[in-house]
């Protein structure tokens, strides 16, 4: 296994990896908050501005037939990724928090009243728990909290009770945690979910760069995607939402590109998705995270997914022999995220002396402040792994927290 971790090809196709960082090899293990970009990606989007830079749906030049193909594409290309069963179940957003927002402003004040539940999880990221603190107050609704173990696992029994009320309208957890790798059991909780009437929104955010994600089997309603975390760009994702859902929906947002019909007192919109579009849409985006999909068809996932896992486990392993350090959640099924905390250290201190080793990690509350309350911790330090990581680079973490010691002591 080592072997074959130890050269590790892809790497030399991520232009941004091969730099030195503080006198080091950039190690780089930041890739839940951001991945980085593929060549393929990158030349992708440097076509279409080079080649095709048009608006799309608006004009009949031949740069702007290009363009809208380009775009119709993309949404097909994504929608087969996921399973989609219709392109016109993808919704592009600026990403995931954009399509949360969206799911709760016009799915939400349609559909929650005085009395309804929202049910969260204690794990979610706020950007799957503010939305819908907004939404209850603006309409009546309370949030009800899924409970999470010890273990960083969600609590199936707390969220039989929450539904149990009677009272649950919609059920919004994540497809892979953030902050400690957890995996969701996500077909499970959703036909749980709908055998209770409700609906489903997962943040598949950390998932897709990781799990073969397939809406159809896993069940869900609503399933919100970021395109910067599966190696393509920022700045774009995309909300897969059962067609009879969206057509359902008022828009969220309103303008141009919408619209059927406009008259100085009245709109009629057009159909779906383009009714949740309004404005000119982020074409190189669109072009670039479907590109990267592709990339990462073409790349094997489950073979990256083993070598990811390998790594990850390494990097757990090696961490929790050092004296001193602790390891948050122990979930029996993660993706490749490794949270620590060191008594003598802060998650800032580590993560600067990281820097200074060349190893590129999170330290922080990882948008998941509930979560760390749950785990009884401030703040954690992050190691997260990708299709380019390398066993050097779980070299230069265990470098840099033996580092950590010697210079804070690190007494646990
Ligand atoms: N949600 C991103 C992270 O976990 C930014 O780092």
């Amino acid at each position: 296994m080592v072997a074959t971790i130890l050269s590790n090809p892809i790497k030399d196709q991520f232009p941004a990896l091969d730099q030195m960082v503080s006198g080091h090899p950039l190690a780089y293990l930041d890739s839940a908050a951001t991945t980085q970009r593929p060549v393929a990606v990158l030349e992708a989007m440097e076509a279409f501005y080079r080649h095709d830079n048009s608006n799309v749906h608006r004009g009949i030049h031949s740069l702007s037939v290009r363009a809208t193909d380009h775009y119709d594409d993309a949404r097909r290309q994504i929608a087969r990724f996921v399973n989609a069963s219709v392109p016109e179940e993808i919704v592009f957003t600026k990403g995931c928090t954009e399509a949360v927002n969206l799911v709760a402003q016009a799915w939400g004040r349609q559909n929650l009243t005085q009395g309804d539940v929202i049910a969260v999880s204690e794990m979610d990221h706020h950007s799957n728990i503010v939305p819908w603190q907004v939404i209850a107050e603006a309409t009546g609704a309370s949030i009800e909290p899924i409970s999470v173990t010890q273990k960083g696992e969600l609590d199936i029994s707390s969220l039989r009770a929450v539904l149990a009320t009677g009272k649950v309208k919609l059920v919004a957890f994540k497809h892979v945690c953030n902050a400690i790798g957890t995996v969701n059991p996500v077909s499970e909780v959703a036909e749980l979910v709908s055998t209770h009437g409700a609906t489903t929104l997962v943040d598949g955010a950390q998932a897709l760069a990781h799990i073969d994600v397939d809406v159809q089997a896993l069940g869900v309603d609503f399933y919100a995607m970021a395109g910067h975390k599966v190696y393509g760009p920022m700045g774009i994702g995309a909300l897969f939402a059962r067609k009879e859902l969206l057509e359902a929906m008022a828009p969220y947002q309103v303008g141009g590109g919408m619209i059927q019909k406009v008259t100085l007192t009245s709109t009629t919109y057009a159909p779906v998705p383009e009714k949740f579009e309004p404005g000119t849409p982020n074409v190189p985006g669109a072009i670039g995270f479907a590109a990267a999909l592709d990339w990462l068809s073409d790349s094997g996932k489950q073979r990256l997914w083993n070598l990811e896992s390998e790594l990850a486990h390494q990097a757990r392993e090696r961490l929790q022999s050092i004296n001193g350090l602790r390891v948050i959640g122990s979930a029996r099924e993660t993706a490749p995220i490794v949270s620590f905390v060191m008594e003598d250290a802060h998650p800032h201190d580590i993560g600067t002396v990281m820097d200074s080793e060349g190893v590129a990690i999170r330290a922080g509350h990882h948008c998941c402040q509930p979560l760390m309350d749950r785990m009884g911790v401030g703040s954690t330090a992050r190691a997260s792994f990708a299709a380019y990581s390398t066993q050097e680079d779980v070299d230069a973490l265990i470098r840099g927290a033996e580092r950590v010691v010697e210079i804070f002591g690190g007494k646990c």
